[in-house]
């Protein structure tokens, strides 16, 4: 089985690799909850450091309204996997850099998001490895690991709440992405019941984890799930309207049985060819045991008929669950995008986001149909047909540079440190980031 160690790696570093660009970026400090504050409330990142978040306040009509978006990163499942986190960025902030860029939905430039582009935008650094769910400690004597994700996500809101949270009468938003965008499923009704006088919508970005076999016919990503689960003592932190119902409640880490009793308005945007479902649930390296999926894991174009069939089974299962959940009724509150462009997170990438050569379905960029959507301006179940047809690959910036090529754009400064936008592959997985560097 694929170690769970390999789909931190994987999720980090599924993103864009387009070349990299240094327009639309807005440099936002971060903050720490005080030490004090974090340890009373046993809110710690998994190495014990306090959790944290980078708040960008809102402004004219968007001062009332707030995104709070999760971080998204894979997860840790066992404690080796997890002791290795601990001393990396997803797992200490004592690792983690003081700014963050936000861009797309997180932009504070209306030409580049015209509709949230005025709200208090927050990033809530993951750093628990469980999707802000779990609740327990590892403490054999020797190694001490805290699974605190759902304190942390309860202990920044306490801290959000002075700073505004608690007056946002009309709007607010939770939102996400990957692991992130899981998050949105376990959080998204208590977080609703936090803020009554609030309106609270919901979107979960490339979180939409699929139930599924793998090409093997063996449970992979189920495996993984459960181990996650019961390390990271998530169980008693689900929705119990979903576990009640369940023959095994650990089911309820998935979105699909989670999604069914969300009373609050939802959406779910999503690739229906999902980059890291497919690397991690539906061909892991164990199933590929003729090593034959290697190209077409880069590229759809480079897979044959038989693998884009059975890509059309995962296409085919994400929509059944989609419908199962009642989110694509008529009239129904919920709304989606599910795209066939071969992607992992689609909302705080600018070129992804909102473009001129942004993926759109019926002509609609992702922005204008989240908008449309929460807005309430239009019934919003937007799913384009399957591949090769649909989003005309162009559109959907998913073309890998050649393996190992790495390219730098040099993009301002910040005090004495040049900020710097990376795009590459890794591991031969494409990423895009942007740092600073001294
Ligand atoms: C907003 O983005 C547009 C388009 O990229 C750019 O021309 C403009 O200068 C930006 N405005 C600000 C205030 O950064
Ligand atoms: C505690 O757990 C760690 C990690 O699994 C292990 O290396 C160590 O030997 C354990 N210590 C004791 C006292 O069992
Ligand atoms: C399925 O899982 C079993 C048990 O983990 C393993 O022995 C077997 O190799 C797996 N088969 C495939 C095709 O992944
Ligand atoms: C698509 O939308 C753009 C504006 O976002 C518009 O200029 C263009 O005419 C539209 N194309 C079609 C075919 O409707
Ligand atoms: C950058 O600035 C910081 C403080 O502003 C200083 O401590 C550091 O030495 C500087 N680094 C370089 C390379 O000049």
């Amino acid at each position: 089985m694929m170690k769970v160690k390999d789909i931190a790696l994987a999720s980090v570093l599924v993103l864009l690799a387009s070349a990299p660009s240094c327009i639309h970026m807005q440099l936002v400090r971060r903050t720490q909850l005080p030490n004090s504050h974090a340890a009373a409330l046993g809110a710690l990142c998994l190495d014990g450091s306090p959790p944290s978040y980078h708040l960008h306040k809102g402004f004219g009509s968007g001062a009332n309204n707030w995104i709070l978006f999760f971080e998204g990163g894979g997860w840790c499942g066992d404690i080796s996997s997890c002791l290795d986190r601990a001393k990396s960025v997803l797992g200490s902030s004592h690792r983690m850099r003081k700014w963050a860029l936000f861009s797309g939905i997180l932009s504070n430039n209306a030409s580049l998001n015209p509709d949230f582009y005025n709200w208090n935008r927050v990033k809530l650094r993951y750093c628990d490895g469980a999707s802000f769910a779990g609740d327990g400690i590892f403490d054999n004597g020797t190694t001490l690991l805290y699974f605190r994700g759902k304190r942390i996500w309860q202990a920044i809101i306490l801290d959000l709440l002075p700073k505004g949270l608690a007056n946002a009468h009309q709007v607010s938003l939770l939102l996400c992405c990957s692991a992130g965008g899981l998050a949105t499923f376990l959080h998204c009704d208590s977080f609703a019941r936090m803020l009554p006088k609030a309106s609270v919508k919901c979107l979960s970005d490339a979180g939409f984890f699929l139930d599924i076999k793998d090409i093997g016919l063996n449970h992979t990503i189920r495996s993984i799930f459960e181990a996650i689960v019961s390390l990271q003592g998530v169980e008693r932190n689900l929705d119990p309207r979903c576990t009640k119902s369940m023959y095994d409640p650990k089911l309820c880490f998935f979105p699909e049985y989670s999604l069914k009793h969300i009373k609050t308005p939802f959406f779910v945007l999503n690739s229906a060819y999902d980059t890291v479902q497919f690397r991690i649930s539906l061909v892991p390296s164990s199933a590929d045991v003729g090593r034959t999926w290697g190209v077409c894991k880069h590229d759809l174009e480079a897979c044959d008929a038989d693998q884009i069939a059975v890509l059309q089974v995962f296409r085919h299962d994400m929509l059944k669950a989609l419908i199962k959940s009642s989110l694509l009724k008529d009239k129904h509150s919920g709304g989606t995008f599910i795209n066939s462009c071969h992607t992992h997170c689609q909302s705080n990438e600018q070129e992804l986001w909102f473009a001129v050569n942004s993926p759109r379905i019926n002509n609609k960029t992702i922005a204008e149909a989240v908008g449309d959507w929460y807005f309430s301006r239009r019934e919003t179940k937007e799913i384009d047909c399957e591949f090769p047809c649909g989003t005309p690959r162009r559109t959907c910036h998913r073309l890998l540079p050649p393996p190992q090529a790495t390219k730098y754009a040099k993009c301002g400064s910040v005090g004495n440190k040049t900020l710097v936008s990376e795009a590459g592959t890794h591991g031969g997985i494409g990423f895009n980031k942007d740092y600073l560097r001294a």
